[in-house]
C-alpha cells in the first residue's frame, strides 16, 4: 500500500519537474515548480527511508540485487545535484546569467538521472 502512495507521488514529482523544464524560460513558473519538485522529492526519501528503513539495507551492497544498487546509486547522485541546482539556481537569480550555461548542462544530467531513478524504480519494486 505505501508502495503504491511513494509511486504515485514520485509520478506527480516527475511530471512537476518535466512542466518545470517546459517553461525554463519563464522564471516565475520555473523557479516555484523546480523547488516544489526538489523538496517535494526530499521528504519522499524521508518518508521511504522512515518506514521500510531503506538506508540500512542499501548499505547491505554487496548483498543486494544489481538493480537495487543501480537504482539507490541514481537516487542518492539525483539528490546531491538537487543541492548543486538549488545553488546555481540562486545564483542565477541573484547574480545573473554568467552561471546559466553550467545551470542548464547540470540540470539536464540532474533531469535524466531523476527519470532514470524513476524508471528503476519499479524494478526494485515488482522484484
Ligand atoms: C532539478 C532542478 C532544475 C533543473 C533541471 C533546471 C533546469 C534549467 C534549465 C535547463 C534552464 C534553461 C537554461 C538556458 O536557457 O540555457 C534553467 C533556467 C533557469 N533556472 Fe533552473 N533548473 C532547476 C532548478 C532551478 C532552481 C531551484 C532555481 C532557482 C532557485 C532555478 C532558476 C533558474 C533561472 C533563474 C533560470 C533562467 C531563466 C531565464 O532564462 O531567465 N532553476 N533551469
Amino acid at each position: 500500500m505505501s508502495q503504491t502512495i511513494f509511486q504515485i507521488q514520485s509520478t506527480v514529482i516527475v511530471l512537476i519537474m518535466t512542466m518545470g523544464i517546459i517553461q525554463r524560460k519563464k522564471r516565475n513558473i520555473h523557479v516555484p515548480l523546480m523547488v516544489l519538485a526538489i523538496f517535494w522529492d526530499i521528504v519522499l526519501v524521508l518518508q521511504i527511508e522512515l518506514t521500510r528503513s531503506a538506508i540500512a539495507k542499501a548499505s547491505q551492497a554487496l548483498q543486494n540485487p544489481m538493480i537495487l544498487n543501480i537504482h539507490v546509486s541514481l537516487a542518492v547522485s539525483t539528490v546531491l545535484l538537487y543541492f548543486v541546482m538549488l545553488y546555481t539556481g540562486r545564483k542565477l537569480l541573484k547574480e545573473g546569467p554568467s552561471i546559466k550555461p553550467l545551470h542548464s548542462k547540470i540540470g539536464k544530467i540532474t533531469y535524466i538521472l531523476r527519470l532514470a531513478t524513476y524508471i528503476t524504480s519499479y524494478f526494485v519494486v515488482l522484484r
